[in-house]
């Protein structure tokens, strides 16, 4: 049995801890880390799933970035416990954060990854959408929350800056 609920502070070390058990060392390097530096994650979006006992199975975080003069979401980290891989969980932590994202107003979520897991979700490489380097562009995936979001966006992804 599994619950999910939306990440509250005090879960903020508990899933850091899980993230360093499912990537490897020195994730925090990679050029999507620095998208997020210094700028809050999407309250309500974020998602901690936790099994009978507790424990924490699975979670999802989500940043919010600007892409040339647009908004979009950045999808992740995403990452369910070795003991629970291979049961859906990854797939249910997505698609209801997507329904989230999507009942909150968001047009458009992207995200730096695998292809062949991503794309039974719907996500499909962009090109014209530049992530900071070191990326291999073929891992910049993107999805479409209302129809056409993403038609004609293009430009460097950067990190969320609100006016004023
Ligand atoms: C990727 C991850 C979140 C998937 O979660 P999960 O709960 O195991 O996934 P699901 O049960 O929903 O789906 C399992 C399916 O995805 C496939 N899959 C998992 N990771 C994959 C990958 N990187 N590439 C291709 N397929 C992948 C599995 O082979 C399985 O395929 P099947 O349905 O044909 O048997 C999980 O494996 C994980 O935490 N991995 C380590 C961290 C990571 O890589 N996170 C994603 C990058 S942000």
């Amino acid at each position: 049995m599994i619950a999910l609920q939306p990440e509250q502070p005090e879960d903020w070390w508990e899933v850091e801890a899980l993230y360093d058990l499912c990537f490897a060392p020195g994730r925090e390097a990679l050029s999507s880390y620095r998208l997020r530096d210094g700028v809050d994650p999407v309250p309500g979006l974020c998602l901690v799933a936790r099994d009978s006992d507790g424990t924490v199975a699975g979670a999802i975080r989500y940043w919010p970035v600007h892409v040339g003069a647009t908004d979009a979401l950045l999808l992740g980290p995403v990452a369910v416990h070795p003991t629970h891989q291979g049961e859906g969980l990854g797939a249910f932590l997505i698609e209801k954060s997507l329904e989230a994202a999507h009942a909150s107003g968001w047009d458009r979520v992207m995200l730096v990854g695998d292809a062949p897991y991503y794309n039974r979700f719907g996500f499909t490489r962009l090109d014209g959408v530049e992530m900071p380097p070191p990326t291999n562009p073929d891992r910049v995936l993107g999805r479409d929350l209302t129809p056409g979001a993403w038609a004609g966006i293009a430009g460097a992804v950067t990190r969320w800056s609100t006016p004023g």
